[in-house]
């Protein structure tokens, strides 16, 4: 068996807290159809992390935001799948940015290469919360790819129970997303 380490490492990470989260679901099928040189983990909850308060800071960073910080500077790029929660982000998705655009040291995200994914049973496909996740994003200097869009619409109907991917459509465009990451981090090495 081949133990080849992964060349481009991507940390994924969904703005959803539900067990049987479509957003969740949704890195899961990036991370089974990555091969080769590229490995995406997914981050195993953003509900761990604290409400941002400032003075959490000045009394030494909470153990769940230390471990995101090592995590995202592992990363060699961001998968960020975000649902729709009133037409933006999730509470907790932009908490956990708030955390990673504080990082010590000047290892924030800025620069780091980030897709942007998300789902909704709704016919909008949480493009809503995708305009403000990118909107958010330029605001801390991430390098965001502007294409594909991955905008899944009425996706109960292309999960099944189990929250397996059924769509081919959103398979290719997963696929595509992860091939233009890994240019676009490939790209940032030269
Ligand atoms: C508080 C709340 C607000 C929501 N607002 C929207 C919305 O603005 N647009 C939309 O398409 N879906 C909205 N939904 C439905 C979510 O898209 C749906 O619950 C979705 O499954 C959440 O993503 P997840 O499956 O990854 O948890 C909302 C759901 C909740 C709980």
């Amino acid at each position: 068996m081949s133990t080849t380490a992964p060349e481009f490492r991507v940390l994924a990470l969904s703005g959803s807290l539900r067990a049987d989260s479509y957003n969740t679901a949704l890195l899961r099928a990036a991370a089974k159809l990555s091969t080769g040189t590229v490995r995406i983990d997914l981050h195993p909850g953003l509900g761990e992390l604290p409400l941002y308060n400032q003075d959490l800071e000045a009394g030494g960073l909470p153990a769940a935001v230390r471990e995101l910080h090592q995590r995202v500077l592992r990363a060699d790029a961001l998968l960020i799948a975000t649902p729709e929660h009133n037409a933006s982000i999730p509470a907790a998705l932009k908490n956990a940015i708030d955390w990673m655009s504080r990082m010590p040291d000047g290892a924030e995200i800025a620069g780091k290469p980030t897709a942007v994914v998300g789902a909704s049973p709704g016919p909008l496909g949480s493009v809503r919360a995708q305009l403000a996740l990118r909107q958010i994003l330029a605001s801390v200097g991430a390098d965001v790819l502007a294409k594909p869009e991955v905008i899944v619409f009425q996706a109960h109907e292309r999960f099944d129970d189990a929250g397996t991917l059924t769509d081919d459509y959103t398979e290719t465009l997963l696929i595509e997303l992860t091939g233009a990451l890994t240019r676009r981090i490939a790209s940032r090495r030269q």
